[in-house]
C-alpha cells in the first residue's frame, strides 16, 4: 500500500480521491485549507493544514508530513479555483486573475517543490497536475474564462519542466484533466459523476511509469493535445 498525499481533500473530486484510496487500504495525508472543513477522520488518514497560495502555509504543510513519514509515493496536485467562468475581456478582473494564477499554477509548482525531497529515492514515485481540458490552446474554441483557462496552460508547462527535472529522479509528472465532474465547481448539469471520473484518475495515475511523464491525460485515458 501507497502513502498518497492529496491537496484540496475536504470536498469534490479531492475528498474522492480521499474516499476510494482509504477504501483501497493506502495511506492518505489530506492537505485542507480548514482541517475542521474534513468531514470524517479514518485511522489512515491524516490531515494538514495546507494553503497552497501561501508558501508560509506550504512550508508548514511539508514539515508537519516530515515529522510523520520519511517519503511518499504520490502527490496530487488537486486543489484549485475557478474564475468567474466565462469573463469576457471587459468583465476580467486583473487582481482576482492574479489569485487564480497563485492557486491553480504556482500553487502546485509550491507543494511540488517543498515534498521533492520526500519524492525522490530509488523507487518510482509521482505527481499528478490535475489540471483541465480547458487550459489545452488547442481546444480553446469558445475562449473567455482567461485566468482559469491560463492557470492551467501554465500548470501545464510547470507538468512538462518538472517532468524533465523528475527524468534520473525516479519521479514521473502527468497532468490529468477529470472531465466536467459533478462537484461544487463543475455544478449540478456535469455529465460525469465525480465517483467515475475519480475512478479513472486513479487507475491512470497508477499506470504513471515513465513512457506516461510530461504528457496530459483525459480521466478517461485518452490522450489530450497541450
Ligand atoms: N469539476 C470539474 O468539472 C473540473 C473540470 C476540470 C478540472 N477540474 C479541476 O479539478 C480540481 C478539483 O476541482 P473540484 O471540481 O473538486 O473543485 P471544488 O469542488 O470547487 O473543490 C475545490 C477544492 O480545492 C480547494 N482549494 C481551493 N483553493 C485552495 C487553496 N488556496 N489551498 C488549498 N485548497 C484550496 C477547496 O478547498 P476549500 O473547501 O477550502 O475551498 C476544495 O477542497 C481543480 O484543480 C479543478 O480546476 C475540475
Amino acid at each position: 500500500m501507497a502513502t498518497w498525499v492529496i491537496t484540496g481533500a475536504n470536498r469534490g473530486l479531492g475528498l474522492e480521491f480521499t474516499k476510494q484510496l482509504l477504501d483501497e487500504g493506502h495511506t492518505v495525508v489530506a492537505g485542507v485549507r480548514e482541517p475542521q472543513s474534513m468531514p470524517f477522520n479514518h485511522e489512515t488518514m491524516t490531515v494538514i493544514q495546507l494553503d497552497v497560495s501561501s508558501t508560509e502555509s506550504v512550508q508548514n504543510f511539508a514539515k508537519e508530513l516530515r515529522l510523520i513519514c520519511d517519503s511518499i509515493d504520490v502527490l496530487v496536485n488537486n486543489a484549485g479555483r475557478m474564475d468567474g467562468r466565462w469573463q469576457s475581456i471587459e468583465d476580467v478582473d486583473p487582481e482576482l486573475s492574479l489569485d487564480v494564477l497563485n492557486v491553480n499554477t504556482i500553487g502546485p509548482l509550491r507543494v511540488s517543490q517543498a515534498l521533492w525531497p520526500l519524492l525522490q529515492g530509488s523507487n518510482l514515485t509521482k505527481i499528478a497536475n490535475i489540471s483541465s481540458l480547458m487550459g489545452s490552446i488547442d481546444d480553446c474554441m469558445s475562449g473567455k474564462s482567461y485566468a482559469y483557462r491560463t492557470s492551467k496552460t501554465g500548470l501545464n508547462m510547470i507538468t512538462k519542466i518538472l517532468a524533465v527535472e523528475g527524468q534520473g529522479e525516479n519521479i514521473t509528472v502527468t497532468s490529468y484533466h477529470p472531465g466536467w465532474a459533478k462537484t461544487d465547481m463543475g455544478g449540478e448539469r456535469a455529465p460525469v459523476p465525480a465517483h467515475d471520473s475519480v475512478q479513472g484518475l486513479i487507475a491512470l495515475i497508477k499506470q504513471q511509469v515513465d513512457d506516461r511523464t510530461g504528457r496530459f491525460f483525459e480521466y478517461t485515458g485518452v490522450e489530450l493535445q497541450w
